[in-house]
C-alpha cells in the first residue's frame, strides 16, 4: 500500500485530556468541546472510554447522536465488556470507531497487567476479532509501546492486524521516546511485519520530556505514521499529550518540508483553545506556541520595528489563519436579547432551548451593568458559568463582601445556598481569598484541601474579568473548580463553589490504563 499524503488528526481531548487531574468534563461540557471539534474539522474524535462510568458513556452517546462530520471513538480495554459497551455508546454516530488497547511491556504485563506475554497476545487478538463485530473501524495500541520488546511487538500487530484491526497506534505512553529512535522503531515494525500495509499507522505521544509533538513528527516522517493522536493545548495524562495546533501548524506552516495534507480549519484553532482552558480549568501559558497569548505579541521594540516594515521579519504564522481576532467590543449595556443571541450564534455556541437563552442573557445582563464593555471572552466565560449552574445546583454563589488594608486582617461575608437553602457566613483569613474560603468552610465544612490556584485576565485592560481555577482535593479525588467575575475575590468565591459542586456529585469513573479489565 502507497503512502498517502494525507494525514488523519485523532483528538483525544475529551479521553486522554480529561485523563489530566481535575479535567473531568460533564456531558453537556464535553458536547460543546465535541462540536467545536467537528467544526476544527478533526477526522476522528475520542470521546471517551464508555465503560468508565454511566456518565462517559452517556457523554458519548450524545456525541455520537449530535456530531456528523468526524468519526466517533470509544477507547476499550481488551475485554468483551468494555468492547459492548463501547459499540452500544457509539451506536447512534454515522461513522463509529472503537479502540482497544492492552500493555505490551515487560514492566506492566508483569507489574500491571500479572500476566504471560502469550496470554496478552491471546487476549489482544480476541479484543480485536470481538470488535470486528461491531464496526469494521478498529484500532488497536499497544499501551507502552515504545517500552516493549520488537519482536513481540511484531508477534501481537501482525496477530491483531490479521483479526482486523484497521489502525495501530504506536503509544509513547510514559514520553520516554526520543525522535529519531521513535521514528526507526516504527519503520521497522512496519518493514517486520509481513501484513502492516493493511493498517493505518499511528502515533500517540506523551510529553513528559518535551517531545510529543518532535515524536509525532518523526513517527509520521521516519516511521510512516499516518495519523496523529493529539489534544487541545496538549491537555493529558502528567505532561500532556502532542499538542494539536503545535502539530498541525508545524505541518502547514513547513508543508514545503513535511509534503503533507490534513483537513484541519486552523482558523478554529483559538476558539477551540479558549473552549477547552475554560472548561477544564487548564489555563494556558502565555507563552505558549500558538495559542499563548503572547503567542502573536511583539513586546520588543526592535521586533515591533521589524513587523511594521515586513510582517515575516519575525512572524512565520498569520495570527489570522489560526483564529486570533482583535479583542473585540461585541455588546454593551443597551444591547437586546436579539443581538445577544445572534453573537451566541457567530460564537458557534448552541443552545438547547429559549429558556437557556433566556437564563444567559440574564446572566449578561447583569455583567453588563457593572462591566462597559462585553468581549466574545466575556460571553464563552457567561455561557460555561452558565452551564455549570445548571449541572451542578448543590452549592450555589449568592453574594460576596470583603475588607481588606494593609496592617489589617481581611474579612469577608459570603452568602451562598447549599441544597437549596441560604446561609451567610463570615470568615477572617491572611488575605482576602483566604478569609473568602474560611467563611465558605465555616458552614460547608468539605474538607477540601486547595492544590491549585490560578488568575488570568479574559481579555485586556484592567476592566477585564478575573477567570479563576481552584483546583481542590478530597479523599483522593482532585476537581477543577472554575469562575469567571470583574471582582476576583468573587471570581475566586465562585471557583470554590464549583470545585464542591464537583466534590459533591461524586462520579466513580475508572481510569482505563490504571485498572485491568
Ligand atoms: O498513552 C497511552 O498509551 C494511551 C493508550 C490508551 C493509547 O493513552
Ligand atoms: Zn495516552
Amino acid at each position: 500500500m502507497s503512502l498517502s499524503n494525507r494525514l488523519i488528526i485523532f483528538d483525544t481531548t475529551l479521553r486522554d485530556g480529561e485523563q489530566s487531574p481535575g479535567a473531568s468534563m460533564t456531558r453537556e461540557e464535553k458536547l460543546r468541546i465535541a462540536k467545536q471539534l467537528e467544526r476544527l474539522k478533526v477526522d476522528v474524535i475520542e470521546a471517551g472510554f464508555a465503560a468508565a462510568s454511566q456518565g462517559d458513556f452517556e457523554s458519548i452517546k450524545a456525541i455520537a447522536s449530535h456530531v456528523r462530520e468526524s468519526t466517533i471513538c470509544s477507547l476499550s480495554r481488551a475485554n468483551d465488556r468494555d468492547i459492548a459497551r463501547a459499540a452500544e455508546a457509539l451506536a447512534p454516530a454515522e461513522r463509529k470507531r472503537i479502540h482497544t488497547f492492552i500493555a505490551t511491556s515487560p514492566l506492566h504485563m508483569q507489574m500491571k497487567l500479572r500476566m504471560e506475554p502469550e496470554q496478552v497476545l491471546e487476549q489482544a487478538r480476541l479484543a480485536v476479532r470481538y470488535a470486528r463485530n461491531h464496526t469494521d473501524d478498529i484500532e488497536f495500541s499497544p499501551e507502552d509501546g515504545s517500552r516493549s520488546e520488537e519482536d513481540f511487538l511484531c508477534r501481537v500487530l501482525e496477530g491483531v492486524i490479521a483479526e482486523g484491526a484497521t489502525t495501530i497506534n504506536f503509544p509513547d505512553t510514559v514520553g520516554y521516546a526520543v525522535p529519531e529512535m521513535f521514528g526507526a522503531t516504527i519503520k521497522r515494525l512496519r518493514e517486520r511485519i509481513p501484513n502492516s500495509d493493511k493498517a493505518v499507522w499511528s502515533v500517540h505521544c506523551h510529553n513528559d520530556l518535551g517531545l510529543a509533538v518532535a515524536n509525532s513528527l518523526a513517527g509520521v516522517m521516519i516511521g510512516g505514521a499516518r495519523q496523529i493522536e493529539c489534544t487541545i493545548n496538549g491537555l493529558g495524562e502528567r505532561a500532556g499529550n502532542t499538542a494539536l495546533e503545535e502539530v498541525v501548524m508545524a505541518l502547514r506552516t513547513r508543508q514545503a518540508y513535511y509534503n503533507l495534507t490534513v483537513g484541519i480549519d486552523t482558523s478554529q484553532i483559538v476558539a477551540a483553545s479558549k473552549m477547552v482552558s475554560q472548561i477544564t480549568g487548564f489555563a494556558v501559558q502565555p507563552n505558549k506556541a500558538v495559542v499563548g497569548a503572547n503567542a502573536f505579541a511583539h513586546a520588543s521594540g526592535i521586533h515591533q520595528d521589524g513587523i511594521l516594515k515586513a510582517r515575516e521579519t519575525y512572524e512565520i504564522m498569520r495570527a489570522e489563519d489560526v483564529g486570533w481576532t482583535a479583542n473585540k467590543i461585541v455588546l454593551g449595556k443597551l444591547s437586546g436579547r436579539n443581538a445577544f443571541k445572534q453573537r451566541l450564534q457567530e460564537l458557534g455556541i448552541e443552545m438547547d432551548s429559549e429558556a437557556e437563552v433566556n437564563a444567559a442573557f440574564g446572566r449578561f445582563k447583569e455583567l453588563a451593568d457593572r462591566k462597559s464593555e462585553i468581549f466574545d471572552e466575556d460571553i464563552m466565560a457567561l455561557v460555561a458559568d452558565e452551564q455549570v449552574a445548571q449541572d451542578n445546583e448543590y452549592y450555589r454563589f449568592v453574594s460576596l463582601a470583603q475588607r481588606s488594608e494593609t496592617g489589617e486582617t481581611p474579612t469577608a461575608k459570603v452568602v451562598f445556598s447549599m441544597d437549596g437553602k441560604e446561609y451567610s457566613c463570615d470568615g477572617q483569613g491572611d488575605g482576602p481569598v483566604d478569609a473568602m474560603v474560611n467563611a465558605i468552610e465555616s458552614q460547608a465544612k468539605s474538607g477540601a484541601e486547595l492544590v491549585l490556584f490560578s488568575i488570568n485576565a479574559i481579555s485586556t485592560g484592567t476592566q477585564s474579568q478575573g477567570e479563576v481555577t481552584m483546583r481542590l482535593s478530597h479523599a483522593g479525588r482532585i476537581v477543577n473548580g472554575v469562575g469567571a467575575d470583574p471582582d476576583i475575590v468573587v471570581a475566586s468565591a465562585k471557583a470554590y463553589l464549583s470545585g464542591l459542586n464537583k466534590l459533591h456529585s461524586k462520579t466513580e469513573r475508572v481510569n482505563p490504563q490504571a485498572a485491568q479489565g
